[in-house]
């Protein structure tokens, strides 16, 4: 039986569903070991996304990290919700109905940022009108905070420690390490980090644009000592082949998961 991480090819039909129903084990077994229920979650979920958004959730098209919400949904967390990178507000809306009682802060670049606004023309001005006003009907809700906001200022803004942080701003150098470092800083004791879009390719290679975030984790779970959860991101078959070196990979990090290692001085 090949594992999530071989790169060795598969050819068959039946070898990729094999593969594919060894990943989902894997993944249902990695939900046991941190105490989460896999059916309640998945169940939890599909009803949700139904409901709210009117489709199926499927593990090899949706990012995993649906799931993993739902389950910290069912054994609970303390504190506030902060996600960095709203973009259209789908994840944040989700947070809202998962979490009904808890407040979320979700922060996304200013407008007017010159990294946004740089060469747009008219059609692309009208798709960023619907793109707005797509994020704004999924922002409609009270426990929602949308911030304008460069990342790089998150600790300027004076947030309380949060229970559950969601990375998904820029994958890249240097954004993503204060975007990671920030949130761990960020989290109250007991919380949990997760950033999305790990990868681990060569750094030379440009395919893998997102191995900066795989360095941090690999930095944090071998230098600072910390515990590092590892999910793939969505259970399809072109995902898996690809094995290690070009998976997405969505990364856990709790902060009371430290070593000695990763205490302050
Ligand atoms: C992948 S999208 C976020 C998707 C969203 N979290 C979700 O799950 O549906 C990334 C977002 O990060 C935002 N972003 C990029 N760099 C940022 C920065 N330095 N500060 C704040 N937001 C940033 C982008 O504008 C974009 O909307």
């Amino acid at each position: 039986m090949a594992k999530v991480d071989d790169t060795s090819r598969l050819d068959t039909e039946e070898d990729l569903q094999s593969l594919i129903f060894h990943a989902r084990d894997e993944l249902a077994q990695q939900f046991k070991d941190h105490a989460w229920d896999p059916q309640k979650s998945y169940e939890n979920l599909a009803q949700i996304v139904e409901n709210r958004f009117g489709f199926q959730f499927d593990l090899s098209l949706h990012s995993v990290h649906w799931l993993l919400f739902s389950a910290l949904s069912q054994v609970g967390i303390q504190g506030p919700i902060l996600e960095i990178g709203t973009h259209r507000g789908e994840a944040t809306r989700l947070l809202s109905e998962l979490f009904p009682e808890t407040k979320i802060t979700t922060i996304d670049l200013p407008g007017d940022d010159p990294g946004d606004l740089k060469d747009i023309d008219m059609a692309q001005q009208i798709e960023r009108e619907h793109f707005v006003a797509a994020r704004e009907r999924n922002l409609d809700h009270p426990n929602i905070r949308f911030v304008e906001c460069n990342s790089f200022y998150l600790p300027d803004l004076g947030l309380p420690p949060a229970g559950l942080i969601w990375v998904d701003g820029d994958h890249h150098y240097p954004q993503v390490a204060w975007d990671i470092s920030n949130a761990l800083r960020q989290l109250l004791p007991g919380g949990y980090l997760f950033c999305d879009d790990i990868e681990f390719g060569p750094r030379d290679d440009e395919m893998f644009t997102n191995v900066a975030g795989g360095q941090i984790v690999t930095h944090l779970r071998d230098h600072l000592g910390y515990e590092v959860s590892l999910f793939p991101k969505r259970l399809n078959a072109v995902s898996l082949l690809n094995g290690r070196q070009k998976c997405k990979y969505v990364a856990m990090i709790r902060n009371d998961s430290r070593g000695s290692k990763a205490q302050a001085p």
